[in-house]
C-alpha cells in the first residue's frame, strides 16, 4: 500500500512526456528509468527454459550469445512431467539465476496451445490441453516469482503458428477461444498473477492482439483480475494510442518510431484520457519497483544444484512410449551399441529467441560410459549431420556395430533446422536419414531402443518394428544424463504425453486449415483440438494424450464421488461458483519397483445442447508409490470442470443431466468410471450451433458456411494486399507488385543475410529468411534503425504508386531528421 502511495506521488511529479516515455523500452532489454525521480531502469531477458541474458549485442532471434545459464528441458518436456512441484522448482531455479544476473523479468512461460504438431515453436509450449497448460504455467510462474523476479506469460493469445505470425488473423469462434485458447492463461493469471503478460503479434478475429481491448482489458484485467502489466511481443505494437486504450501498457523493445510522442499528442489533443496513461504508468512503476527491490540485493546461485535439477527434470519429462518384452531397463552388464550422432552431439533445445548458452552440455555417450563403466561402448554415427538423406556407408557401419551388441540404442529425432521460432514444419516426418537408419537396424536386430530428441510429435513408420521407444523431448543441458538414468533403471520413467502423437499428419484436425494465409487462418475445427478430436471422431493415433509407461504397474479401484446439491439454483443449472465435487479413488503400485503414476481425470458431458468433445481433462495428480503401496487420491472438480462457454449469454454454463467421470492412466486407458447426475430440469433445446459440430466428421471437413455460422460472422477476406492498398501492416515480401517494394524487400533481405554470414545453414538463417519475407513494414521501426516513421510513410506512398509525392516526402523527412 505504502508503495502504491509512493508510486502515485511519483506520477504526480512527472511531466506528460516523462509518463509517456515510461511506456516503451530504453533499448532491446531495458525499461526506461527517470533519474531525477529515482526510478531505476530494469532489465528483462528471454527464457523460457533458461535465462538468455545478452550482455553485449542484442537481438530477439537467437543470433548473438548470452551469458552462460542452466538450460532446463524445454516446455514440451516440462509438461510431460505432469509434476507441478518439479516445474515450480525449475521456476525457482530460473528466478535465482535472474537474481544472480540482475534480470527483473524472464520472458516466459509460453502458454499457447499446440493446435497443430507443425508449429515451429511447439517445443516452447506445454500442451494441446488448456487445463494442463494452465496448471504447468501456474507452477512455472509461481516458482520464478517466489524469487521476487517477474515472468511474462506469452504469447497472449491465439498465436499457434509461426507462418506470418506478425500479421496473420486467427479466425476462431468464441467457444474455442474461451474453452481452448484462453483457459490456460486464465488458470495461470488467476492462480499465479504473472507480473507481465506478453501480447501476441497476430490478430484475433480481425483485431491485432495489442489493440484487442476485449482480450487485454475486459477479459484479462476485468474478468480475471490481472494486476500486472501487458507488454508487447518484441515489435508487436501497431497503433500506440489504440493499444494503450486497449490495455497494453508497455511497448518493447525501445524504438525510434515516435510512439511516445504520439501518446503525448493524443493526451494534448484530448483524444486520450490522461487517466488511462496514469493507470498504465502505475502498473509499469509497480513492476519496476518490485523487481528493483529484489535486484538491489546480490545473489549467488548454486549452478551445480541447478544442473542436477535439470537432469532430474529431463528424466521425469521423458516418456517411455513402448517397452515390449520389458527390454528396458537395461542391465549394466548388457553389451550395448549406441548409434546416432545425437549420442555425441545432443539435440537439447530449440532455436529462436529462447536459444541460450548452457553452462555445460552432457551427451549420452559420456553419460552411459560414466553410468555403466565400460570403457568401450560400441558406437556408430549412423547418419550425416543434417540427416536429410540416408547414408549407406554410415548405415552399414551401424549394422556392423549392432551385430556385436545385445541391445542397440538408436538416438534419432529432429535436427535443429526442423524446430525454430519463425518457421513451421511442413511435415511431421523425421529426417529421412534417421528413418532409414532405424528401419534398417530394426530389420537386422530384435532389440532396438529408439531414443528420440524432438520438441513436437513425429511420425514413426517403424514404430511396429522396434520393441522400445523413449521420447526424450528436448531435454536441456543435462538431458542425456536423464535418459541414461532411465535406460538403466536409475530412474523409473513417469512422464506422460502432454500431446497426442498422431499416426500421420493427415490425421490431425487442423490439417486442412493450418497454417492458412496469406491474411487469415481459420480455426474450423473449433474445440476439436488434440485428443478432443481424436477421441470424439474415433481417429486412431500412434500414442494417445496422457500415455506413458513405467517399469512398474499400477492398479486403480474404489472410485467414489460426492453428490451435487439437490436443488438447482437456477433453471437448468447445477453447481454454483465455489462449490466443488470431490472424487476419490485408490491407486496401488502392484509391480516390483517404486514408481510415480500420473492419474488423470476426464469429464464427459453425456448429453448437451452444445457440442462437446468426447472427454476433457479436468484434474490430475502425480503419486509416488513404493512396491505394494496403495494411496487414496482426492481430486476436486469445480463448476468449471463441467461447464461450456455460452457465447449468447456470455457465461459459463453447467447443464443439468448426466456427466461421466473417467479416471485413468491416459486419455485412452480409462480404468474407473462413474456417472453423476447434475440436478435440475434439462434446458429446453435451443441448439444454435451447426449440426456438423454435433457429429464432427473424421477428417474435420467443415464448410465455410458452417464455420461462418459458428463464428457468427463472415470469414474475413483472405488475400494478399494489392498495390495501392499497401499499409504499414503489409508484409515486406508481399509488396511485389511495386518496383520500389521489390527493391526495398531485396535490400532488407540483403541486410538480414549479412547478419547471418557464416551461419547460412542454421535455423537462424531460416528464421531470418522468414522474417525478411513476412515482417510487416512497421517492423522496420523496431530497435535501433536509421529509418523513422516519416521516411517509412514516404516510402509507402512510393510503393503504392505515388512515386513523386513519396519522393518529395522522403527528401523532406531526411532533411528534417
Ligand atoms: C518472441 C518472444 C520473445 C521476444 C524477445 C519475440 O520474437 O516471439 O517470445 O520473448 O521476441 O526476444
Amino acid at each position: 500500500m505504502e508503495n502504491q502511495e509512493k508510486i502515485k506521488s511519483l506520477i504526480g511529479q512527472m511531466t506528460l512526456a516523462e509518463k509517456a516515455s515510461l511506456c516503451s523500452g530504453k533499448d532491446f532489454w531495458h525499461l526506461k528509468g527517470i533519474e531525477r525521480l529515482g526510478i531505476p531502469s530494469i532489465m528483462v531477458a528471454d527464457g523460457p527454459h533458461g535465462l538468455r541474458k545478452q550482455a553485449v549485442q542484442a537481438d530477439h532471434v537467437g543470433l548473438h550469445e548470452s551469458v552462460p545459464a542452466t538450460c532446463f528441458p524445454t516446455a514440451s518436456a516440462l509438461a510431460a512431467t505432469w509434476n507441478r512441484d518439479l516445474v515450480y522448482q525449475v521456476g525457482q531455479a530460473l528466478g535465482e539465476e535472474c537474481r544472480q544476473e540482475k534480470v527483473g523479468v524472464i520472458l516466459g512461460p509460453g502458454a499457447n496451445i499446440k493446435r497443430s504438431p507443425l508449429c515451429g515453436r511447439n517445443f516452447e509450449y506445454f500442451s494441446e490441453d488448456p487445463y494442463l497448460t494452465g496448471e504447468i504455467a501456474k507452477s512455472h510462474i509461481d516458482g520464478v516469482q517466489s524469487q521476487g523476479v517477474g515472468t511474462s506469460m506469452k504469447h497472449y493469445a491465439v498465436n499457434n503458428q509461426e507462418y506470418r505470425r506478425m500479421t496473420i488473423d486467427a479466425a476462431v469462434d468464441e467457444r474455442a477461444l474461451r474453452e481452448i485458447y484462453l483457459t490456460g492463461y486464465e488458470i495461470a493469471v488467476k492462480g499465479a498473477q504473472p507480473w507481465t503478460v506478453m501480447c501476441a503479434y497476430n490478430k484475433i478475429n480481425g483485431v491485432y492482439a495489442c489493440e484487442n481491448g476485449t482480450l487485454m482489458t475486459d477479459i484479462l484485467k476485468d474478468e480475471w483480475g490481472h494486476e500486472g502489466l501487458v507488454v508487447t511481443d518484441w515489435g508487436a505494437m501497431n497503433e500506440r494510442v489504440a493499444a494503450l486504450q486497449a490495455g497494453v501498457e508497455l511497448e518493447m523493445p525501445g524504438t525510434r518510431n515516435g510512439n511516445d510522442a504520439k501518446i503525448v499528442a493524443a493526451v494534448e489533443a484530448g483524444q486520450l484520457d490522461e487517466a488511462v496513461l496514469d493507470r498504465a504508468v502505475e502498473r509499469i512503476l509497480t513492476l519496476i519497483f518490485k523487481a528493483d527491490a529484489t535486484l538491489s540485493q546480490d545473489f549467488v546461485c548454486d549452478m551445480e544444484a541447478h544442473h542436477a535439477l535439470a537432469r532430474c527434470v529431463a528424466a521425469e519429462g521423458a516418456v517411455l512410449l513402448k517397452n515390449d518384452g520389458d527390454i528396458l531397463p537395461l542391465q549394466k552388464t548388457t553389451r550395448c551399441a549406441l548409434i546416432g550422432r545425437f549420442a555425441k552431439v545432443p539435440r537439447y533445445q530449440g532455436a529462436g529467441s529462447s536459444l541460450m548458452n548452457p553452462t555445460r552440455l552432457d551427451n549420452l555417450h559420456d553419460e552411459l560410459f560414466k553410468l555403466i563403466g565400460v570403457d568401450s561402448l560400441l558406437y556408430a554415427p549412423g547418419y550425416m549431420e543434417k540427416g536429410d538423406q540416408a547414408d549407406d556407408t554410415l548405415i552399414q557401419e551401424a549394422l556392423a556395430v549392432a551385430q556385436q551388441a545385445e541391445v542397440v540404442i538408436i538416438c534419432a529425432g529432429l535436427t535443429d533446422l526442423y524446430e525454430t521460432e519463425g518457421v513451421d514444419r511442413t511435415h511431421m516426418k523425421l529426417p529421412p536419414g534417421h528413418d532409414a537408419l532405424i528401419q534398417r537396424v530394426a530389420a537386422a536386430h530384435p532389440k532396438v531402443v529408439v531414443v528420440l530428441s524432438n520438441g513436437s510429435p513425429v511420425e514413426m513408420p517403424w514404430a511396429g518394428d522396434v520393441p522400445c521407444i523413449l521420447e526424450g523431448y528436448l531435454g536441456g543441458q543435462a538431458g542425456a544424463g536423464g535418459i541414461a538414468d532411465i535406460l538403466f533403471g536409475e530412474v523409473n520413467p513417469s512422464g506422460k504425453l502432454a500431446e497426442t502423437f498422431p499416426l500421420k499428419l493427415e490425421d490431425t484436425p487442423a490439417y486442412r486449415t493450418f497454417p492458412g494465409g496469406p491474411a487469415t487462418v481459420e480455426y474450423r475445427e473449433s474445440l476439436y483440438v488434440g485428443y478432443r478430436y481424436y477421441d470424439t471422431v474415433g481417429q486412431p493415433v500412434l500414442f494417445p494424450f496422457g500415455h506413458g509407461l513405467s517399469y512398474t504397474r499400477f492398479a486403480y479401484r474404489d472410485l467414489a464421488l460426492s453428490q451435487p446439491k439437490d436443488a438447482p439454483l437456477t433453471e437448468g443449472e447445477a453447481l454454483t461458483e465455489g462449490e466443488a465435487l470431490t472424487v476419490t479413488f485408490k491407486v496401488k503400485n502392484v509391480g516390483k519397483v517404486a514408481g510415480q503414476e500420473v492419474v488423470q481425470l476426464y469429464v464427459r458431458d453425456v448429453a448437451s445442447m452444445a457440442f462437446r468433445p468426447a472427454k476433457e481433462l479436468k484434474a490430475f495428480a502425480k503419486v509416488d508409490l513404493q512396491p505394494g503401496e496403495e494411496t487414496e487420491v482426492t481430486l476436486d472438480l469445480d463448476r468449471r470442470a463441467f461447464a461450456w462457454y455460452d457465447p449468447q449469454r456470455k457465461e459459463w454454463r453447467v447443464e443439468a443431466g448426466t456427466f461421466e467421470i473417467l479416471v485413468g492412466a491416459s486419455s485412452q486407458d480409462i480404468r474407473l468410471n462413474a456417472a453423476i447426475e447434475m440436478p435440475g430440469a434439462q434446458p429446453a433445446a435451443e441448439r444454435v450451433e451447426p449440426d456438423v459440430y454435433h457429429a464432427f466428421p473424421k477428417g474435420a471437413a467443415v464448410s465455410q458456411k458452417d464455420f461462418e455460422a459458428l463464428l457468427g460472422c463472415a470469414v474475413p477476406l483472405n488475400q494478399e494486399a494489392r498495390k495501392g492498398q499497401y499499409t504499414f501492416n503489409t508484409p515486406i515480401g508481399d509488396m511485389h507488385e511495386s518496383f520500389i517494394g521489390r527493391q526495398f524487400a531485396g535490400m532488407i533481405k540483403k541486410q538480414l543475410h549479412k547478419m547471418i554470414e557464416g551461419k547460412e545453414d542454421t535455423p537462424m538463417a531460416l528464421l531470418m529468411e522468414a522474417t525478411a519475407q513476412e515482417m510487416p513494414l512497421r517492423g522496420m521501426l523496431m530497435g535501433d534503425t536509421p529509418l523513422n516513421r516519416e521516411m517509412l510513410e514516404a516510402l509507402l506512398l512510393m510503393m503504392n504508386g505515388r512515386f513523386f509525392r513519396g519522393l518529395f516526402a522522403l527528401v523532406h523527412a531526411i532533411v528534417r531528421r
